[in-house]
């Protein structure tokens, strides 16, 4: 057997379920496919130090393989503690060769150890997911960061904070909004949290969401996803929202919009998809009806007001996988999915492959730009290339076999032009 990269998972014995998983994810995603083996021939990240902490899942072990073919010396951690899938990760490493440190349920002592190592690689770029690790190289090891070429981030929340971290002028290279590009975030944002949202609290509890009632909070790309896959289930739709904009557009969209602090009466599930903190306080947890089901699919486990759950609560068990019941002083029992993480990647698998084919399409040609081309600036939040964008969506689009009409030259005249009006 060859000797083993650095890691620290569960069980290497889950390998081999791993390898099978992680080649039925690659099935899903035949751009990246296209890019691995253009990586492979063309080696566009040779001589780079990645370190990347993503959702260790099947999805995320095509795009390291992809970055490894290109060059890349890649150090896999996890982004979050409970989104690690076990198998994924001994496949990566015994059936790969790649280094991962990630196990899933890791308490904050090792997530962050695990951030550690990858950092101790001393890596050239970096890819985050929340922005945790960028946040721990620039505050641990400042250092660090005139060694790092360039970044990229892949969720909205680690978008936010890279942009809080340039106002205040602590950002110290580059990093690429990867989320905020159309071909990403009309996709896996919307049609990716959608469905994987829905799926996870399905598989926790089995729920017929048929004639229930599902409170969204935040109608962004995701929210937008999630209420549109439980609306196509039978579900009723009420949408809680700060943004006018936001909350007239669900309203025209048919869904009822109202304040948390009467939506909380209302609900059978919540699913809170903010990016924002204490969106269900204690005051809902107090008006709740018995039964009702809580979740999160927004980047961090704040969203829903763990700790006065927990004050509320005069007892709690576990009564399926991933669904823990709090029983309130009054004998109403409320459900905790997911323990308040990510339900999508706590109770289920994350996004389809299908989506996941074009983020990590964008994130490889991303970092391939970036390493043979050079970052734009010194430092701060980038955009992604249009380019990038336009060739990530015409190869997905080529890959279902789409085709789309070309504009003519009559018509390029008549939108380049001005004088051609009634
Ligand atoms: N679960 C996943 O796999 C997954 C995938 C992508 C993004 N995310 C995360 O989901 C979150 C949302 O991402 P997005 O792309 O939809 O962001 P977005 O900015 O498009 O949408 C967030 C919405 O929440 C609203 N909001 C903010 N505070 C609110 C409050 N107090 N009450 C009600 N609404 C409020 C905002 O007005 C906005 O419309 C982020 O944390 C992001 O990182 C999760």
């Amino acid at each position: 057997m060859p000797e083993l990269p650095p890691h620290d998972i569960a069980d290497l014995g889950l390998a081999a379920r791993g390898r099978t998983r992680i080649e039925w994810a690659e099935h899903g995603m035949p751009v990246l496919g296209l890019l691995r083996e253009r990586f492979a021939a063309e080696r566009p990240l040779e001589g780079q130090t990645v370190a990347a902490c993503l959702h260790v899942t099947t999805e995320t072990a095509n795009l390291v393989r992809t970055l490894a073919a290109g060059g890349a010396d890649v150090t896999l951690v996890a982004s979050n503690p409970l989104s690690t899938q076990d198998d994924t990760a001994a496949a990566l490493v015994g059936e790969y060769g790649l280094s991962v440190h990630a196990v899933r349920g890791e308490d904050a002592e090792a997530y962050y150890r695990h951030i550690d190592v990858a950092l101790d690689r001393r890596p050239t770029m970096t890819m985050d997911d929340g922005c945790d690790l960028v946040n721990r190289l620039h505050g641990e090891r400042p250092g660090q960061a005139a060694r790092v070429l360039a970044g990229t981030e892949e969720t909205t929340t680690g978008v936010i904070r890279l942009r809080a971290m340039e106002r205040a002028g602590a950002l110290r290279y580059p990093v690429v909004a990867v989320n905020d590009t159309p071909s990403k975030r009309l996709f896996d944002n919307r049609f990716g949290t959608g469905q994987s949202t829905i799926d996870g609290i399905i598989r926790s509890t089995n729920l017929l969401l048929a004639g229930r009632t599902v409170v969204v909070a935040g109608f962004g790309f995701c929210g937008r996803g999630v209420a549109s896959r439980a609306r196509g289930l039978g579900a009723e739709i009420v949408v809680t929202e700060v943004d006018p904009i936001r909350a007239l557009e669900a309203r025209m969209e048919g869904y009822r919009v109202m304040p948390m602090a009467d939506a909380a009466a209302h609900g059978d599930v919540f699913v809170t998809v903010t990016g924002n903190t204490s969106i269900i306080r204690g005051e809902h947890l107090e008006a709740m009806h018995d039964g009702a089901i809580l979740c999160n699919a927004g980047h961090f486990d704040v969203e829903i007001d763990l700790a006065a759950l927990e004050k509320l609560a005069v007892s709690r068990r576990g009564v399926r996988p991933d669904a823990e019941e709090f029983r309130m002083a009054d004998g109403r029992r409320l459900v905790l999915l997911a323990q308040g993480r990510l339900v999508n990647l706590g109770a289920a698998e994350g996004h389809p492959a299908a989506v996941m084919d074009m983020s990590f399409a964008d994130q490889a040609l991303v970092m391939a730009w970036l390493s043979t081309e050079g970052p734009p600036r010194a430092a701060g939040v980038v955009d992604v290339p249009p380019g990038i964008d336009a060739e990530v969506a015409r190869l997905k689009l080529a890959s279902m076999g789409t085709a789309i009409d070309v504009l003519t030259e009559e018509q390029e005249t008549y939108l380049g032009s001005y004088d051609l009006g009634t």
